[in-house]
């Protein structure tokens, strides 16, 4: 089916494993041969799906290269006491369609249903306010969040420019007032997307979004003692054999050099791979901290589109008790007048029966503090925030700890993805789209499931189509074409603003993607100044430019 390439990708294939060892490539002398079409940067969920998926299509000279020792990238399970516990990711966010939940029960993956709503609260000195909590959320949060909700909803159907979910909760009247009320917020928002309202796109929240196409509010614990990356291992048993060549562990890329001839990769052994593609699947993380240099260096939209997302930070530290003192809920949470400090609590003893683990999760800043922390200093303030929760009772030492650090890893620096407020969809293109033959996917890249695993399985799936595009037309991929800039979104009102195209001799203020559309506007006086000013700033930026 696959036809020539296949062909010559096996021939290909063929000459280079015979020495396994080879490092030469076309840097040291005339290209002649390269070692792989495809090189995959990174061996977690979206390196091994886009493997699989070529595999599959047919190419399969390709390497993957990954920096640790094992594969699955921030789906890594870690050891507590006699239990395994999920280090990164841990849920399954939405069953429904997800095709996440359709991969988990085609590996068997054991999970739970998680029961947000089986929660206690204490506060600062230890009383129950599970109550206060709950009437607060009922009252006030819920119908806040249920306007923001819809809200969101409206605004793309109408191409509204963007808020942020602050702004969207304070218009559905959610003003907080007390510790309680910080933290009702903190577990709907800080909690999901690690990081606070003021700082998460209203507009592309797409969260709810992907639960309602997946028809469910659900999400999933998951609770395998093989951990959550059975899966990634399972789709990779699929297609590559244990010890095959194609996949290297502890390779550490360090450099991308792209040429007319090929794109050339570096590792911190100084070991080079010479390919025509390379799939990118480092985090924004990595992107952002330039921890892999690139020749040249990626072009300025390329690099605003990266810097300008964001790399969440989320840490789960669990604790083992030799006797559970906490109460019988699935979520313990802490109504402190410091947020996000030890608020959250889930009780692992109720996923893994017995086990007497608790989980407890920390974002953002407050991840780069503990993470420069010892262990045991870790272990000692979350002790004493434990007590205060629990002053009628006695919390004795932990008698096992595991404490997971991704933001100073550098092969990860952080979590997940987070659209910040503002970030335009032209903006997230350009985030997507390869630069001549590098392409890039991961979990950040997927518009509408960003931050979440299915993101980035789909992300695999979608550039392997364009990768397989340059694959079959040779020479189509040679020029590297540079996405339109656009400075706003293609809506009514920028529709209105440039009808016209104005380009400039580098095409840097082309808005010829905007459709001009008939629609008419009505705009308020007040709206046609801010957009005057607007036209005149934005010509003044093409004559200067
Ligand atoms: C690599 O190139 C060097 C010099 O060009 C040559 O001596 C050596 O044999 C080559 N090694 C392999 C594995 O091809
Ligand atoms: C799936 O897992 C369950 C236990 O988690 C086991 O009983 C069952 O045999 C497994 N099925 C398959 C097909 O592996
Ligand atoms: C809050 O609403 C939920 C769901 O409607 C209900 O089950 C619960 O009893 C309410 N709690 C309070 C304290 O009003
Ligand atoms: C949602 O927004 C629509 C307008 O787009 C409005 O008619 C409807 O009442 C809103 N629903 C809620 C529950 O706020
Ligand atoms: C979700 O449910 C609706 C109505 O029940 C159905 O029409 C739709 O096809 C479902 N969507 C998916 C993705 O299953
Ligand atoms: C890495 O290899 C290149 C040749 O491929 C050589 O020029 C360079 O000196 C090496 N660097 C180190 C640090 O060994």
């Amino acid at each position: 089916m696959a036809g020539p390439v296949f062909v010559i990708a096996v021939i290909c294939w063929s000459l280079i494993t015979i020495s396994s060892q080879q490092q030469n490539t076309s840097q040291n002398g005339p290209a002649t041969q390269k070692d792989a079409t495809i090189l995959i940067l990174g061996a977690g969920m979206t390196g091994i799906t886009a493997a699989k998926t070529l595999h599959d299509k047919g190419y399969r000279n390709f390497i993957i290269l990954e920096g640790s020792n094992r594969i699955g990238g921030r789906i890594s399970e870690t050891q507590i006491g006699n239990y395994i516990v999920e280090g990164g990711a841990a849920w399954i966010h939405g069953s429904g369609t997800n095709p996440l939940l359709t991969l988990a029960k085609r590996f068997n993956l054991s999970y739970v249903a998680t029961h947000y709503e089986d929660y206690g609260v204490r506060d600062g000195s230890g009383r129950d306010v599970t109550d206060e909590f709950a009437i607060r959320y009922n009252t006030s949060f819920g119908p806040a969040f249920k306007y923001f909700k819809n809200y969101t909803k409206e605004s793309r159907a109408i191409s509204r420019t963007d808020f942020t979910i602050r702004s969207a909760l304070l218009m559905g009247g959610w003003r907080p007032q007390s510790a309680v009320d910080d933290l009702i917020e903190f577990f709907n928002i800080d909690f999901s997307y690690a990081y606070a309202a003021d700082v998460v796109s209203g507009l592309h929240a797409y969260i709810y979004e992907a639960y309602d196409a997946y028809n469910t509010t659900d999400d999933l614990t998951v609770n395998d003692v093989r951990g959550y990356s059975h899966i990634v291992r399972s789709l990779h048993a699929e297609f590559i054999s244990d010890g095959d060549q194609r996949l290297r562990l502890n390779e550490v890329v360090t450099d991308i050099e792209q040429t007319d001839e090929g794109i050339v990769v570096r590792t911190k052994d100084n070991v080079t791979y010479s390919a025509d593609h390379v799939l990118v699947t480092f985090s924004i993380g990595v992107l952002q901290n330039n921890d892999v240099r690139f020749s040249p260096p990626l072009p300025a939209w390329k690099r605003e589109a990266i810097h300008q997302f964001q790399q969440a930070l989320l840490m789960h530290v669990y604790v083992q008790f030799a006797e559970k003192f906490w109460d019988d809920h699935e979520f313990i949470l802490y109504a402190s007048e410091r947020r996000n400090y030890f608020n959250i609590w889930h009780n692992i003893d109720k996923t893994l029966p017995g086990s007497k683990i608790l989980q407890v999760s920390v974002v953002g800043d407050e991840v780069k503090r503990l993470e420069r922390l010892k262990d045991t200093e870790i272990i000692s303030e979350l002790l004493s925030v434990l007590r205060t929760m629990y002053s009628d009772r006695t919390v004795s030492e932990p008698i096992a700890y595991n404490i997971p650090r991704w933001y100073s890893n550098p092969l990860f620096r952080g979590a997940f993805s987070n659209w910040p407020p503002g970030y335009t969809i032209n903006t997230f293109s350009n985030l997507q789209a390869p630069v001549g033959k590098i392409f890039f996917a991961g979990e950040y890249s997927d518009r509408f499931n960003y931050g979440y695993i299915q993101a980035a399985y789909l992300s695999a799936l979608r550039v392997v189509d364009n990768i397989e595009e340059c694959l079959r037309k040779p020479g189509a991929c040679d020029v590297t074409t540079r996405p339109k800039e656009n400075y706003h979104e293609c809506n009514d009102h920028t529709r209105q603003m440039y009808s016209a195209n104005q380009e400039d001799e580098d095409g840097t203020c082309s808005f010829d993607e905007c459709p001009v559309s008939s629609s008419s506007l009505h705009l308020s006086p007040d709206f046609d100044i801010f957009i005057s000013k607007l036209v005149i700033a934005f010509l003044l930026r093409c004559f200067i430019l």
